[in-house]
């Protein structure tokens, strides 16, 4: 049965602006009532750009209103916004959040929250601003056999990465004008560390396979060690492929990937989120600027790209609306892959677990102040393909370079993948 919506909202910056706009001027004649009671925010001296009787300070005025529904949260102050949430589900409220860091540290806990009272945590907007890849993974691949679940997670990184690319800036001009443009934070570093695609990944491996995750075990290395030179290499870069023809101009692209490593059980995936070479047969290949990509490849429905705005106040609104709408309807993440899963421990079958034990190819650029000789007594390869006196493409197992990873962050070592990923028997 359709209810109207009576939202209390936390947050009126750029998504929740997004949202009141979206919610002012959606023209269509669907029959759609949601109505903002009230907004909290934090600053008391921001000049509003809507009347101010729509605002409190005092995040209890919409927490006990009993008139309030549904509390759509959209703040940006993660600890803060896991402290809303969860006392909003506890009091019975539905909600509605676009935090993906707040969801990727507390997901478990919130997910039996949900199920304990009986409300509704829903969060499409988290991941990639407007591709719907949340319901879709949920509901659309809720049985086939996922072979993965990968793409550019970050806007703001994958403006960067473009702009180098393809106007020949340099990773410096590029960040401040993504920063400019209002694309990455002001601490750049949740964007270009990887960090923002790890939470986002996290998130999309639940929905995928029925695992929680916690954002510290995934192997992240973002594109803050990235030189022009490093675009210009993967430009020139030369593999044979299968079929003998070299393939050759190759975009770095920040890559977040959730696989199933092949095995007998095939019960192990690889997470990673990491700057790959990506060729033009690859459908990233021309995901430019700061448009996101997820890319899911299953056993029968073969291989779905979807491309969209990942970021934005209106792109991101119209996710969190269709959240809203989803609501009129009593929709919940039912999480039955969590669900089987479980059903699967009690009966002593093997679980989907995460693996690093995996062997790739990847390029290392180092800087002058480390020599090669100290590189190679601190990371190991389990091969070296070639190598000169800034960089050595190689194979290595994956979790050498997640234990590494200080090493390579302290010596502003750029890494990217370069070629094959393989299980190690
Ligand atoms: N921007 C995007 O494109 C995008 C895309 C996907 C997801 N998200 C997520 O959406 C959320 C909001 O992002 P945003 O870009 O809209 O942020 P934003 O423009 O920085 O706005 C943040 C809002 O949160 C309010 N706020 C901060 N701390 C608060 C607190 N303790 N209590 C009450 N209000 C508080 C601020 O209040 P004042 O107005 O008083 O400063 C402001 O209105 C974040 O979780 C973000 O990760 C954003």
């Amino acid at each position: 049965m359709k209810k109207t919506v009576k939202i209390g909202l936390f947050g009126f910056g750029c998504v929740g602006q997004g949202l009141y706009d979206i919610l002012q001027n959606n023209t269509e004649n669907t029959g759609f009532e949601a109505q903002i009671l009230k907004i909290c925010v934090k600053n008391k001296e921001k000049k509003r750009e809507i009347d101010a009787s729509y605002f409190t300070f005092d995040k209890d005025e919409i927490l006990n209103n009993s008139e309030i529904n549904l509390v759509v949260e959209l703040i940006s102050d993660a600890e803060e916004a896991y402290q809303i949430v969860k006392k909003a589900l506890l009091s019975g409220k539905n909600v509605v959040t676009a935090n993906k860091k707040m969801l990727a540290l507390h997901l478990e806990e919130l997910v039996r929250i949900q199920k304990e009272t009986g409300t509704s945590l829903l969060y499409e907007a988290a991941v990639c601003g407007s591709i719907p890849i949340i319901r879709t993974l949920a509901e659309y691949y809720d049985n086939e056999f996922l072979y993965s679940v990968s793409g550019i997670f970050n806007g703001s990184s994958n403006y960067i990465l473009s702009k180098i690319s393809n106007e020949n800036l340099s990773y410096d001009v590029a960040l401040k004008q993504a920063q400019k443009l209002g694309f990455a934070e002001a601490d750049p570093t949740l964007d270009v560390a990887g960090f923002d695609a790890t939470y986002k990944l996290c998130l999309l491996a639940t929905q995928a396979y029925g695992i929680f995750i916690n954002p510290d075990e995934v192997l992240r290395i973002g594109i803050n060690n990235l030189k022009k030179e490093d675009i210009d290499f993967a430009k020139n870069y030369s593999v044979k492929k299968e079929n003998d023809q070299n393939t050759t101009n190759f975009k770095v692209k920040l890559v977040a990937s959730i696989s199933r490593i092949k095995s007998s059980e095939n019960n192990q995936v690889l997470l990673y989120v990491l700057p790959v070479f990506v060729d033009a047969e690859n459908p990233l290949y021309n995901v430019e600027n700061e448009n996101n990509a997820v890319l899911v490849e299953a056993a029968f429905s073969d291989k779905q790209t979807f491309i969209g705005k990942g970021a934005g106040g209106h792109p991101t609104g119209s996710a969190v609306l269709s959240d809203i709408s989803a609501l009129r309807f009593d929709y919940q993440y039912e999480y039955r892959k969590t669900d089987r899963n479980k059903e699967k421990n009690a009966l002593g079958q093997t679980l989907i677990s995460p693996t690093q034990n995996v062997e790739a190819e990847v390029y290392l650029r180092f800087e002058n102040h480390l020599s090669k000789k100290e590189l190679l007594q601190n990371i190991d390869f389990t091969e070296i393909l070639t190598e000169n006196e800034n960089h050595i493409i190689g194979k290595i197992i994956l979790s050498e370079l997640f234990e590494k990873r200080d090493f390579i962050e302290k010596h502003h070592i750029f890494v990217a993948l370069c070629g094959e990923v393989k299980a190690v028997n």
